[in-house]
């Protein structure tokens, strides 16, 4: 059954007539065209949807969106303010850390709460936070590189 529902997704109030158990990242592709969270795996393993919530990163794809209204929603798209990128999406851009790019949505945001809560992680905690994101092309090496640029 629907229901209107609003959530608060980068900064804007979005109102919602969708099922309460409907996954925040069919609603945030499929109903506000935010497409830089991905779909892999739909099963909360592979890191390609996360988006943070609260701060937090979270995977949309097993998350229902009852379970975030009230909550402050940012994508990737979100990230960016007054025209210039996170240093995060800047330091993935100059490490040339994509390949197919499928994965650093996952990755850029993951490392955004990292930094949002600890400010200058180690090489360690850098790592740590990328563990459970998956990365099938293989760039592990510019990754973590992007990782380390978007600390200095
Ligand atoms: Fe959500 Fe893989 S698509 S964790």
């Amino acid at each position: 059954m629907t229901q209107t529902l609003t959530l608060n997704v980068n900064g804007q109030a979005q109102a919602l007539s969708v099922a309460p158990d409907t996954p925040l990242l069919n609603v945030l592709r499929n109903d506000l065209a935010l497409n830089g969270p991905k779909y892999g795996c739909g099963l909360g393993e592979c890191g390609a949807c996360s988006v943070l919530v609260n701060g937090m990163a979270a995977r949309a794809c097993v998350l229902p969106i009852s379970a975030v209204v009230g909550h402050e929603i940012v994508t990737l798209e979100g990230l960016a303010h007054e025209g210039r990128l996170d240093p995060v999406q800047q330091a993935f851009i100059e490490a040339q850390a994509a390949q197919c790019g499928y994965c650093l949505n996952g990755m850029i945001i993951s490392l955004r709460a990292l930094l949002n809560r600890t400010p200058r992680p180690t090489s360690t905690q850098l790592r740590a936070a990328l563990e459970y994101h998956l990365c099938r092309c293989g760039t592990h090496l510019e990754i973590l590189e992007a990782a380390e640029r978007a600390v200095d």
